[in-house]
């Protein structure tokens, strides 16, 4: 039975990048017969400049009936002066929240071949292989009230609101549990319980889903911990659940554990399995148009779409090993490389990975 698959390049380097994993999800189609068929659609700055909003209903509409969505980066300084509302960042979140897209997976995983480009010492980071289970479609991301609204004094002040429901807790700490099940069975819950009740409660509702998974190891560790420990002694996680915005801001940090934020891939699953993939970098403005961003997060997050959403383990498997097997032959792209490698372009990377599947 044929499947679908949605590109959304959206901008900077988005194109470029998702132009490698197309290639590579053309090539592993045809070498395992998987019937899948392609369409692109417009989101983000792209989106805006063609017709005026970030998230046409028309890619909407196309995302919703999509098996599996494999998604570049939007934004870029082009669109930052927009009002909150119409920025690129905005068809994002607009898919994340219409697709309830609440599960975001982010594996930190250090190939044994790029233990030199990390910023921290190899020992340290030496066979790291982290998830951090990012909460996607609740907390201070999506909370109401939320603006920027006149004081009686005249000044002004801006305002977000932190909320969690049960439900939401619930429903990524199963993820969460689940993950760690299949892994090492030790589990992380990251919050900020002495300060903020919404945490208090995000902690609560953790203990008590762990009676359901008595084979997982439940810590909780409090952000600042955790942002420390992380670049401290990293291997000492296995699973982190989080919510939103910590998430954000941990699976950045832990990006830089591998290497470079151009090697993290990413999984955002709502409750029937239907996946975004995307990698956690952004769409790098800094370098885009210049053919040199590291495409490999996103070839590595369409290899996550084919095991998640699409059933093809072992076509993901094969592009993990490809992937693998072009670090081994000490190419690499400007962020990843190192004294010795063979420095390449972003499609020079892609025809590799093309060349050693
Ligand atoms: P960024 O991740 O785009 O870039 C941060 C730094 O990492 C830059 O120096 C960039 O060159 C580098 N980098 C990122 N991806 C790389 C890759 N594949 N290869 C090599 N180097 C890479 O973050 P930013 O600069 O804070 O944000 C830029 C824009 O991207 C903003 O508009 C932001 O809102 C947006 N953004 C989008 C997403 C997304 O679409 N998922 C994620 C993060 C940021
Ligand atoms: C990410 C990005 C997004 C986020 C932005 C672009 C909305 O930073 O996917 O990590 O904050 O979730
Ligand atoms: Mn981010």
């Amino acid at each position: 039975m044929s499947k679908s698959v949605l590109l959304l390049p959206g901008d900077g380097i988005g194109p470029e990048i998702v132009a490698e994993a197309e290639k590579v999800l053309r090539k592993v189609n045809e070498q395992f017969g998987l019937e899948l068929t392609f369409d692109s659609a417009l989101v983000g700055g792209s989106a805006i400049d063609a017709t005026g909003v970030p998230l046409p209903e028309e890619t909407l509409s196309s995302a919703r009936a999509a098996d599996a969505i494999l998604l570049g980066a939007v934004g870029g300084p082009k669109w930052d002066d927009l009002e909150m509302a119409r920025r690129p960042e905005k068809g994002l979140l607009g898919l994340r929240s219409n697709l309830e897209l609440f599960a975001n997976l982010r594996p930190a995983i250090l190939y044994p071949q790029l233990a030199s480009a990390s910023s921290l010492k190899p020992e340290v980071v030496s066979g790291l292989d982290i998830v951090i289970v990012r909460e996607l479609t609740g907390g201070i991301y999506f909370g109401q009230p939320r603006g920027i609204r006149e004081l009686e004094n005249g000044e002004r002040q801006g305002y977000n609101t932190y909320v969690y429901s049960e439900s939401e807790i619930r429903r990524i700490g199963r993820v969460a549990f689940e993950t760690a099940q299949q892994r090492n069975k030790k589990l992380c819950s990251v919050d900020k319980h002495n300060v903020l009740e919404v945490t208090v409660l995000w902690r609560e509702i953790m203990d008590e889903l762990s009676k359901d998974y008595p084979d997982v190891e439940l810590s909780h560790m409090y952000v600042d911990n955790a942002a420390m420990q992380l670049v401290r002694a990293p291997k000492q996680f296995d699973v982190i659940v989080t919510g939103n915005m910590f998430g954000d801001i941990l699976s950045d940090e832990a990006a830089m554990l591998t290497g470079s934020i151009g090697m993290l891939p990413s999984a955002s699953m709502n409750a029937a399995k239907q996946g975004m993939y995307e990698p956690c970098h952004g769409s790098a403005p800094d370098i885009a148009g210049q053919g040199i961003a590291n495409p490999l997060a996103t070839i590595l997050s369409a290899a996550m779409m084919l095991r998640y959403s699409l059933d093809a383990e072992e076509a993901a498997k094969a592009i993990e090993a490809a992937v693998s097997k072009v670090l081994d032959q000490g190419l690499r792209t400007a962020d990843i490389m190192s004294e010795g490698n063979t420095r390449v372009s972003t499609a020079e990377m892609g025809e590799a990975v093309l060349a050693a599947l």
